[in-house]
């Protein structure tokens, strides 16, 4: 499964891209909003951090207006994917960009029926938003599930993409439910390799060794 940070940190982005675990980047409005950056700027900085894609997401909400943004934005490097809304006008617009060839990302799922929509529309990656429907007193997990199923029963290639993730937990959940991708805040990204009893076997090992007056090289 992919890896995603969801941040437009770029610091933060270079930092955990170093893991070599880092297969690319979604931003949204309001991360570009809390960078308090240029969206542009930020974007090829980003792109320039990571291979993978990078989701830069449309503000306009009529069709010609994405089209434009979304062009704009495909134009400031080959890796970036236009992030469209999930409404009429956002999924003509994926159909629009998969005719033309350029990658886009269906984002604010929150349902089987968005999803399958999306995917006939050609878009590259669906969002569905786990949090957000937990939130909302609904199983976000339960969504992944349901659209992998749906995808395969019928041949799509639209890929998984499991965002508003908060937890370690909502990650594997993700992962196990199927998911092609995930999109982490760079705090959760940093918490999954936290485990208590690795520390503390980690120090356990150290300390037997010194004993040892040993060294290897
Ligand atoms: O990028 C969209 C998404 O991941 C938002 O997450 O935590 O604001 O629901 P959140």
């Amino acid at each position: 499964m992919k890896l995603f940070l969801d941040t437009a940190d770029v610091a933060v982005i270079r930092e955990l891209a170093e893991t070599g675990l880092v297969d690319g980047v979604t931003t949204n409005p309001s991360l570009i909003a809390k960078s308090g950056r240029n969206i542009a700027e930020v974007i090829a900085e980003i792109c320039a951090c990571v291979e993978g894609p990078v989701s830069a997401e449309v503000t306009a909400t009529d069709l010609e207006g994405m089209i434009s943004e979304g062009r704009h934005l495909a134009g400031i490097a080959g890796n970036v994917l236009v992030k469209l809304p999930l409404t009429w006008d956002g999924l003509k617009a994926a159909r629009r960009f998969s005719q033309d060839g350029i990658g886009t990302n269906v984002t604010l799922c929150f349902s089987a029926a968005q999803a399958l929509l999306a995917a006939k529309a050609g878009a590259s990656f669906i969002s569905p938003f786990v949090g957000r429907l937990d939130d909302h007193g609904a199983d976000g997990l339960s969504l992944i599930e349901e659209i992998r199923d749906l995808y395969d029963q019928h041949g799509f290639e639209t890929e998984v993409l499991a965002a508003s993730l908060r937890t370690p937990a909502h990650v594997t959940g993700a992962a196990l439910a199927g998911a092609d991708a995930a999109t982490l805040p760079p705090d959760i990204f940093r918490s999954l390799v936290k485990h208590p009893l690795t520390d503390r076997g980690l120090d356990q090992f150290l300390s037997d060794w010194r004993a040892t007056g040993q060294t290897i090289l």
